[in-house]
């Protein structure tokens, strides 16, 4: 008789070892079993479903959520046109394709009508986050003519901030004619770009975003693999003129979501390309975020690598739960080793949010799940409070850590 022995059971074994091994190597206290971890994403789902059921009772019809003041207990919202605008329908859509409470749906599909118009707008780059974390859930999990239309038209606006001399997606406008601000976050734009060619035909999305994604390895990355926030370049000539850290502790610091950001973005930029060249500068990203003298043994980073405060600051939220899910797709396509460590702290981050530290109670956090993320700590902009995003990564996360456990 043959003994089949399922691959995550392999994976978890080769954890223990390893942490038999060199107990501090990854910095986890105990392996969880598989069990404990699915009643953690199960817990997960199912509070993040009731939660999320708040937002209904306290948002204006054409309002999105984006944080929440517990001093005030009011909940800040934005109009459609805000960048976060899309992970408010794309968290009601993950955690329903979770949970399959028709209600999720419901308000998913309510607010997804206020948001059709952001297909045509051409003054922001976050069409990706704002499009495709949201029509692009919708129409993986039930494909339809309208959503395809519209994720297509928001590709074309997308591409029209592109300009081949400077081989980028232009970010944020600027009153001065000669800048060309160009931020690391754009990387998670590209998504939708590939989706469009696969939908379309048309190459050219394709193009832009890989032509966008070697102009960002080329001049965002610092020779250790962190990479600077914003660079300036020329409009003309495509000169950088600038490289600068907008939202975190100054231009030379790691502000932690953009290292977040990239991770995320070249591990995606593998998957649509295969290209090693992504492959590697994801691997190297992520070894500066894991390797890093200041990522907390929690690994729930603070808002920037470098704050000088530390460990007097704030921690981030948003950006411990795009490392996570971005690791559980990178470990997909690593070595052995690598895989099991990409796994292994993904889990510990999923864990350590799921406490009390970092999940609100039910029926509080005005309806978000997790406290503490940082918006902009330079802006005096959301600094320890809940973000629309922290969320929709940590429940993509959750996401992505089920099927890994169960496959
Ligand atoms: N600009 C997007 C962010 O705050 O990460």
């Amino acid at each position: 008789m043959r003994l089949i022995i399922p691959n995550i059971v392999l994976k978890r074994i080769f954890v223990f070892l390893l942490f038999l091994l060199n107990g501090n190597l990854f910095c986890f206290g105990q392996t969880p079993s598989t069990a404990d971890l699915l009643n953690m994403v199960d817990k997960g789902f199912n509070e993040g479903a009731r939660q999320y059921a708040l937002f209904q009772k306290r948002l204006a019809p054409d309002r999105f959520p984006r944080s929440y003041n517990a001093n005030s207990d009011s909940l800040l919202v934005s109009n459609s046109g805000w960048w976060c605008s899309g992970f408010y329908p794309g968290t009601l859509l993950y955690l329903y394709e979770q949970t399959k409470n028709s209600q999720l749906l419901t308000e998913a599909e309510r607010i997804l009508k206020l948001l059709s118009k952001e297909q045509y707008n051409k003054d922001t780059h976050d069409l990706g986050f704002m499009m495709y974390c949201s029509f692009g859930n919708a129409n993986r999990i039930q494909a339809s003519e309208e959503y395809k239309q519209i994720l297509i038209n928001s590709a074309k606006s997308l591409s029209s901030r592109f300009d081949s001399v400077v081989g980028c997606i232009r970010s944020w406008n600027s009153k001065q004619p000669n800048d060309y601000l160009v931020i690391i976050d754009n990387m998670m734009n590209l998504e939708l770009l590939f989706w469009a060619t696969k939908a379309t035909g048309d190459s050219s999305y394709y193009k832009i975003a890989v032509t966008h994604a070697n102009t960002t390895i080329k001049n965002h990355f610092r020779p250790d693999y962190s990479s600077y926030h914003v660079v300036n370049y020329d409009a003309g000539t495509g000169a950088i003129h600038q490289k600068k850290t907008a939202q975190g502790y100054a231009d030379e610091s790691a502000w932690a979501r953009g290292q977040a950001w990239g991770l995320y973005g070249f591990t995606a930029m593998y998957r649509e390309t295969r290209n090693k060249k992504y492959l590697d500068q994801a691997t190297h990203i992520a070894d500066f975020i894991l390797k890093h003298p200041n990522l907390p043994k929690d690994k729930i980073p603070y808002w920037d690598f470098n704050a000088p405060d530390i460990p007097n600051t704030f921690r981030d939220a948003s950006a411990a739960a795009i490392i996570a899910s971005a690791l559980l797709e990178l470990e997909k396509y690593v070595s052995k080793v690598n895989s099991q460590k990409y796994l292994s702290v993904a889990e510990q981050i999923l864990q350590n949010l799921s406490t009390q530290a970092y999940t609100a109670a039910m029926g509080t956090n005005g309806g978000f799940i997790l406290k503490h993320s940082v918006g902009s700590l330079p802006g005096n902009s959301e600094v320890d409070m809940p973000l629309t995003y922290a969320d929709y990564y940590y429940i993509e996360a959750l996401g992505r850590l089920k099927k890994i456990l169960t496959n």
